[in-house]
């Protein structure tokens, strides 16, 4: 949680001087399964929960669906090529579960891990390095029917998926990160509902949260057993969070959210064991009957390193009696235990998702998960703004992304001045795609998708992009 003052703005970061950085700095762009592969009952995939919640009505925008999506699944050499064309060092990619082991349990289904048997393949023959997601949101429906991550049962399914992935690529895949963003699994799946499986009770956001970080000790586990050379983590969204005014309410409201977005995953993995302020928030809620001996342990079983996803800055201000009906994650709904608290605009610029820009969040973020909890090795797995593109004789050209990028890698490089031990930089992401309940209306890519002929357009950002991993850095 940041102290209560006015967030710096974006300027204060430098602009305009040269910026280098280590070298060996891991250049990325990354994507997930479910938002680009479409081929959504091909070659033995069964449905996941993102299909079900995607063709209920009224669930998406439009009623999009990631049916087609991007057609990664045929079109995946040309990307490879694409990203070898901007000069990518890594691709992060997740796994489909429901492609790989459809319905979530038993044997592998060949023909679904031949894809990423290839994808690997291709990677590796352009010299760019796999960094393999094993979960970006898309469990198998039966596993739901079975209860869903509330249930417990699902975190030894899917550390069992895990171990059946790690057999297949690990020869090849050095990095793994177990899950992206859990808090969103949890409280946008289970609390407010608007991303799949569409459910809304507090409690359960809670027990799926447990139960994301149960599967993902798990998993850790029995990758370290049969992988002992891979690079194992987590991929957290975090936010710094700022009290709106300087008063006592404020900052506790601060306190709150800070602790359900950023604690509630970073300090049973990170330290074994829940903030007891918000084991106390929650009590309204749940009496964390669901915790049992040991879990803490499996929980924070040694990692090699920690992914964040940065995108924007809380502010918030002290619960009110009539809370605003807001939607996504400013949804009531999505703060078990603490639903009044007010999520503040300040009027300063923002992306297309309505997200404010606060590039200096990203270092005071670095800075925070270095200096609190760990020493490990950190790496922006995500970051990257939408933005309305337009085609324009063939070309895109879109400065408020490549600015959103810029002014972000001079927090990154500040961080790492810093002395954040940070290694790498993924953009959000590689090509549009679907951005989850907002369909297709969202772009994040470097590369425009044209979803008609599915034609991909370098948009100004990826060349900026391309050059910027060339020089190592930012120019002057
Ligand atoms: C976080 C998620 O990991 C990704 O799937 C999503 O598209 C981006 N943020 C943008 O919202």
């Amino acid at each position: 949680m940041s102290n209560p003052a006015s967030p710096p703005a974006v300027g204060v970061l430098d602009q305009g001087a040269a910026a280098t950085f280590p070298p060996g700095f891991l250049w990325g762009a990354a994507t997930a399964a479910y938002q680009i592969e479409g081929a959504a009952s091909e070659g033995g995939r069964t449905p996941s929960i993102w299909d079900t919640f995607s063709h209920t009505e009224g669930r998406t925008v439009a009623g999009h669906t990631g049916d087609v999506a991007c057609d990664h699944y045929h079109r995946m050499p040309d990307d490879v090529r694409l990203m070898a064309d901007l000069g990518l060092k890594s691709y992060r990619f997740s796994v489909s579960w429901p492609r790989v082991q459809p319905g979530g349990s038993g044997a592998v289904n060949a023909e679904g891990m031949d894809f990423y048997q290839r994808l690997v393949d291709e990677l590796l023959g352009h010299g760019i390095e796999p960094w393999l997601t094993l979960y970006h949101w898309d469990l198998p429906q039966p596993l739901e029917d079975a209860g869903g991550w509330p249930a417990r049962d699902t975190a030894g399914r899917f550390a069992d998926y895990a171990q059946l992935v790690a057999d297949a690529l690990g020869d090849r895949v050095k990095y793994f990160t177990t899950f992206n963003e859990p808090w969103c699994s949890a409280f946008l799946g289970y609390g407010s509902g608007v991303h799949a499986p569409g459910r809304s009770d507090g409690a359960d956001a809670v027990r799926a949260g447990h139960h994301l970080m149960l599967g993902h000790g798990l998993a850790v586990q029995a990758l370290r057993a049969s992988r002992p050379d891979a690079q194992l983590g987590i991929t957290v969204n975090l936010y710094p969070v700022t009290p709106a005014t300087d008063s006592p309410a404020d900052a506790d409201a601060a306190r709150r959210i800070d602790a359900l977005a950023n604690r509630f995953f970073l300090d049973p993995v990170l330290r074994g064991a829940y903030p007891a302020d918000l084991v106390a928030d929650l009590r309204r809620v749940t009496d964390f009957g669901h915790v049992r001996d040991g879990d803490l342990a499996v929980i924070s079983t040694p990692l090699d390193m920690v992914g964040v996803n940065y995108y924007s800055r809380y502010v918030v201000a002290a619960p009110s009696e009539t809370p605003a009906a807001e939607a996504y994650w400013r949804a009531p709904s999505c703060w078990p235990g603490s639903p009044d608290v007010r999520f503040v605009t300040r009027g300063v610029p923002v992306t297309d998702m309505g997200w404010e820009i606060d590039a200096p969040g990203l270092v005071e973020t670095l800075e925070r998960v270095h200096l609190d909890y760990t020493d490990l090795p950190l790496y922006v797995t995500e970051n990257g703004s939408a933005f309305v593109d337009a085609v324009v004789d063939g070309q895109v050209d879109d400065p408020d992304r490549l600015a959103y990028f810029d002014a972000h890698l001079r927090a990154a490089h500040a961080a790492i001045s810093a002395g954040v031990p940070l290694k790498g930089y993924f953009a959000w992401s590689l090509i549009d795609n679907f951005e989850w309940a907002w369909g297709y209306t969202k772009r994040f890519g470097m590369v425009y998708v044209d979803y008609d002929s599915q034609a991909r357009i370098p948009k100004s950002s990826a060349r900026w992009y391309a050059d910027v991993i060339r020089r190592n850095g930012l120019a002057a």
